[in-house]
């Protein structure tokens, strides 16, 4: 009976696949599959550099120590290790803050392909120097080369949803844009599984554990070469019709691209009639106002459901909440994460942006209040453990369904060819200092976690529930008063950049005394 039933459920997979892929082949030529798996590539770098420091922290931590005796002959005092911790892991997001707002600059000045090529010297530098840092007994190479590799991180992050976006079928734009999320999470999946301490998250292999990211950047510098730079950027900013037109034909595999061109010489008219859009151009014309608003409101909404508190600190997350064996819980939170951005991939085009990130943010929104449930009642109610990990895995599972992949490809598809790049750089940046508030705060706050007043859950959770109201009501927003948009973002930003990091002071303060 069970054997008919699993059987059954594997040929409605492999039917669904089989549709999937014929469809996809019909519009995916060689060229193009090549060019969107060389440009995700980087994404899956990204997604390593995220997972990656999470299972090994108490090994890296015991090196830290042993450079320190070696160096003053005493013990690490704990705080200073604590310091010392924190910053290995958050700067990698200051790096990307930084980057990300340099991305317009240089997809501009560099175009597309170029600048994802050169890109990979932060990778390669900033991997060998954490994969050297044991060796040279150097945790100032280890937290040097976390920035590095964030630096790299950053401008990927902006680079591959660019590129992917504007070589992509209109058709395909969606499902092709979840790509780089997919290598997102395929990454930090990677990082858990080779962070074990059977693989790479030994006292003696962590150093390869952190170099390895250099693999996906050489393969990525082989084969940039024969993927052909963007045409709308070829032709609509540098003004090459000609191999505009051949990268066209590579991508499509069609001679014949004369409709393409129209369409794009549509657009090159429409911007040689526009200043040039610069960062603050984006917040002062009413033109863009409301797209650029609505592109850092869902960054936000992306960062600020604390999906990054799971993936950095899943392992002490289900230790405290009482889950046997915590390393394999986060690699269960990895597959599903994994799971479920291929459902994405199938549902975002059918059923639409918006609806999916609303069923996102909702389900997400039951998840995280059944989580608080559960971990009020963990005390008295032992098998409440398991449902406050059922409730993550669910969280982590709807938060792959929207707010996880349509942050990234939405903002590239909000904007024509003119605005996109300085959009892109605002974007990335506001996600960037979300998940650096986010990473930080979560830390401090981590001891009170399971205090009787939940109040990490309980910040999150309303966070969630303002974005799911914000996206309920954005396409009204959209059609009439910016004002409102206006209002409610101010009162999100506010909150971002006021009260959420004073109430990381304020719980530091009580951690203290
Ligand atoms: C998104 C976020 C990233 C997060 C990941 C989790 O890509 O941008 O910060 O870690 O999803 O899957």
């Amino acid at each position: 009976f069970f054997f008919d039933r699993r059987s059954s459920l594997y040929t409605i997979l492999f039917a669904l696949n089989a549709v999937f892929f014929l469809v996809f082949l019909q519009t995916v030529t060689g060229t193009l599959a090549l060019s969107v798996f060389t440009a995700v590539l980087g994404s899956l770098q990204f997604g390593y550099n995220i997972g990656v420091i999470n299972a090994p922290q108490k090994i890296i931590e015991q090196d830290y120590n042993e450079t320190w005796v070696h160096r003053y002959g005493e013990s690490i005092p704990t705080g200073t290790l604590t310091s010392l911790w924190s910053l290995s892991v958050a700067i990698f997001s200051i790096g990307g803050m930084l980057s990300s707002s340099c991305v317009g600059f240089a997809s501009e000045w560099l175009g597309r392909r170029k600048a994802m090529l050169i890109n990979n010297l932060f990778a390669f530098i900033g991997g060998s120097l954490m994969g050297m840092s044991k060796i040279c007994r150097s945790f100032e190479m280890m937290i040097l080369g976390r920035f590095i590799i964030g630096a790299y991180c950053g401008l990927a992050s902006g680079l591959t949803p660019m590129y992917v976006g504007e070589i992509a079928p209109t058709s395909l734009r969606g499902a092709l844009g979840t790509l780089h999320q997919l290598a997102i999470v395929t990454g930090i999946l990677i990082a858990q599984i080779l962070g074990l301490e059977a693989l790479l998250g030994s006292e003696e292999l962590w150093p390869v554990l952190m170099g390895v990211t250099v693999v996906p950047t050489v393969l990525q510098m082989a084969l940039l070469p024969f993927c052909p730079e963007s045409p709308r950027f070829l032709y609509i900013v540098r003004c090459q019709e000609h191999h505009a037109k051949s990268g066209l034909r590579r991508l499509t595999g069609r001679l014949e691209v004369g409709d393409m061109l129209a369409e794009m010489k549509e657009e090159k008219r429409r911007m040689d009639m526009e200043r040039k859009v610069s960062i603050l151009e984006l917040f002062r014309s009413p033109l863009y106002r409301q797209p650029i608003i609505i592109s850092i409101l869902l960054q936000l909404s992306q960062q600020l459901s604390g999906i990054n508190a799971i993936f950095y600190y899943s392992t002490s997350i289900f230790m405290k909440a009482g889950v046997q064996s915590p390393v394999y819980a986060t690699i269960g939170a990895g597959v599903v994460n994994c799971a479920f951005t291929v459902v994405s991939l199938f549902l975002v085009e059918r059923m639409g942006r918006r609806t999916l990130h609303m069923l996102g943010l909702g389900g997400m929104c039951i998840c995280a209040i059944i989580m608080t449930m559960a971990l009020a009642l963990l005390d008295s109610v032992p098998w409440m453990s398991y449902i406050s990990m059922l409730a993550i895995y669910a969280f982590v599972g709807f938060f792959e369904v929207g707010p996880g992949p349509i942050p990234w490809f939405f903002v590239a598809e909000l904007f024509s060819q003119g605005p996109r790049p300085a959009a892109m750089a605002v974007a990335g940046c506001s996600n960037w200092t979300a998940n650096f508030i986010v990473g930080m705060g979560f830390q401090y706050v981590a001891n009170f976690l399971f205090s009787p007043c939940f109040v990490d859950e309980i910040v999150f959770l309303v966070f969630i529930f303002y974005f799911y109201v914000f996206t309920l009501f954005s396409s009204y927003l959209t059609n009439s008063c910016t004002s409102v948009t206006l209002l409610s973002s101010c009162f999100t930003l506010c909150i971002v950049f006021v009260i959420f990091p004073l109430h990381v002071v304020t719980s530091f303060y009580y951690f203290l005394t």
